[in-house]
């Protein structure tokens, strides 16, 4: 009996099965989409958020046993470590292919970027004329000591800036890179990309180092004070006249415990979705990943840019070396 209720089972599997995601990102507008998504496919989805290292040690202490179907991170490093502990499986979708740009995700198909973040200069315009702005090697000259703000090292999103350099312009160069922001720092890094703009408005710095969806949520922030630190500040594109600026993704793979690949990868597909992208950029302020989308109104006010091309997944292939030369450089 127990035999023959395993086989019914295995032969008509329930179409209906929730689809479990583990999500580091917390916004409400995604928990809308998966809404969305399960009004249009019948598929329920659970999310279980946490932190995104909290996310990879559960997946690797869950294993095979995981209930886990779709992961969900930001910065391509983080997938390409999730991809590396063997956690995520290879999809294949013609769709996420032509949709999603080949240097917006891995080349073997284990996770897409569905969204996309510029790391960007924020300046004081009293101090601070743009004509003096120019890359992120620049920000390293003596000119800027003791004016310049950007958070840890322990934090990816400065990994995978330097994970950057070192590919656009070599190891050595890269460590002379840090150790010359290091020198300029006007204090030693503390706080979010966030707290960073905030000391910038109140004169404690001229320029941070930040991503373009922090500025963003302190333009529309229901905080009157987070509002005019907005205000007082204007954003650059750095590197504009080489490579482009820096860019990173928020992306998602499916889990190689997922008993439901096809449904995940149905998930995947609509977070590229039309629908879906259009609601990123005015809901959390990120681009769309979609050529040719056109700009948001905040978008479009912070100016169009010149996006760096570089492919992500060599993000997370040195990100390893990055955070070896960024201790050597003592950006704490
Ligand atoms: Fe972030």
């Amino acid at each position: 009996m127990y035999s023959f209720l395993i086989l019914v089972l295995s032969l008509f599997p329930l179409a209906a099965n929730a689809l479990t995601v583990y999500s580091y990102r917390h916004y409400e507008s995604d928990q809308r989409l998966f809404e969305l998504f399960t009004q249009k496919t019948g598929i329920p989805v659970k999310i279980v958020k946490a932190k995104a290292d909290t996310l990879l040690e559960r997946l690797k202490a869950e294993g095979m046993n995981s209930n886990a179907d779709v992961l969900i991170t930001s910065d391509a490093s983080r997938l390409a470590a999730a991809d590396r502990a063997d956690l995520l499986q290879p999809v294949e979708s013609l769709l996420l292919r032509e949709r999603v740009p080949a240097h917006l995700r891995d080349p073997d198909n284990k996770w897409f970027g569905f969204t996309q973040r510029a790391r960007v200069l924020v300046y004081h315009p009293d101090r601070v004329r743009p004509s003096e702005l120019s890359t992120y090697e620049a920000l390293a000259e003596p000119k800027w000591r003791g004016r310049l703000l950007v958070r840890s090292s322990s934090n990816v999103y400065n990994q995978s800036l330097m994970a950057a350099m070192i590919v656009a312009n070599g190891p050595e160069s890269a460590l002379a890179w840090a150790r010359g922001l290091v020198a300029n720092m006007a204090r030693p890094p503390q706080g979010s990309d966030r707290d960073q703009m905030r000391a910038v408005a109140k004169g404690l710095a001229d320029v941070a180092i930040v991503n373009t969806y922090y500025l963003g949520l302190l333009q529309n922030s229901s905080l009157s004070a987070d509002r005019e630190v907005a205000e007082k500040l204007k954003i650059f594109f750095p590197n504009q006249a080489g490579r482009g600026t820096h860019i990173n993704i928020s992306g998602a793979g499916v889990t190689k415990s997922s008993r439901q690949p096809e449904q995940a990868v149905q998930l995947l597909e609509f977070l590229v979705s039309a629908q879906a992208q259009a609601t990123f950029p005015a809901a959390t302020y990120e681009y769309s990943v979609l050529k040719d989308a056109p700009l948001s109104k905040l978008h479009a006010n912070w100016g169009a840019f010149k996006a760096d091309s570089m492919p992500l997944s060599l993000l997370g292939e040195n990100n390893v070396a990055a955070v070896k030369l960024l201790n050597k450089a003592g950006w704490r």
